[in-house]
């Protein structure tokens, strides 16, 4: 599933739709570039969620965890950038979170360490269509890829409209 996405608004708002999409114990895992707008897809989600707190980039804090509101999920978010191994994200103990799901910024190396099932959301800027000079503008293509039997029955080519 493949997407264009041309304003941080618009990957807000396809974050809420993948939002709508979650039940707890799923992960996602965010692969993409620095200023890619993985962090800005997750406030989305955060959003839909309804989960308390701004979701802001935990890079520095490696994961954050937004509590439910009410009886929705909470939000755990992971940026694995610091992270020197998977077993770290184990070590992160995450798991022990009930009704929550996990978002994962840059946890492609080691999601397989962690779950069976995750989504997948690759985001590249596309510098033909870019402003270079400036990290803010610009068009974002978003794909899609689906891990493991919780994800096989889903159809997310209905993100895309
Ligand atoms: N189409 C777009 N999608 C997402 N972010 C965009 C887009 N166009 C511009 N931006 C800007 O790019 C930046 C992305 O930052 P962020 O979400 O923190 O990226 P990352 O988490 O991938 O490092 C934000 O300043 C955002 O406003
Ligand atoms: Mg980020």
């Amino acid at each position: 599933m493949n997407i264009s996405i041309r304003t941080s608004d618009e990957m807000r708002k396809f974050g809420s739709r993948i939002g709508k999409l979650l039940v707890a114990g799923d992960v996602v895992v965010l692969d993409g570039p620095l200023g890619a707008g993985k962090t800005t897809l997750v406030q989305g989600l955060g959003e839909q969620l309804g989960v308390v707190g701004a979701v802001t980039s935990p890079t520095f804090v490696v994961s954050r965890i937004h509590k439910a509101s009410t009886a929705g999920l909470a939000l755990v978010h992971v940026d694995a950038y610091r992270l020197a191994s998977g077993s770290d994200l184990v070590d992160l103990d995450l798991d022990h979170q009930q009704n929550a799901v996990f978002v994962i910024e840059w946890g492609l190396p080691y999601v397989a360490d962690f779950t069976d099932d995750w989504l997948e959301v690759h985001v590249s800027r596309d510098d033909e269509l870019t402003d270079v000079a400036d990290p803010a503008s610009g068009l974002r293509d978003v794909s899609l890829v689906a891990v493991g039997k919780r994800w096989q029955s889903v159809d997310l080519a209905k993100l895309a409209q």
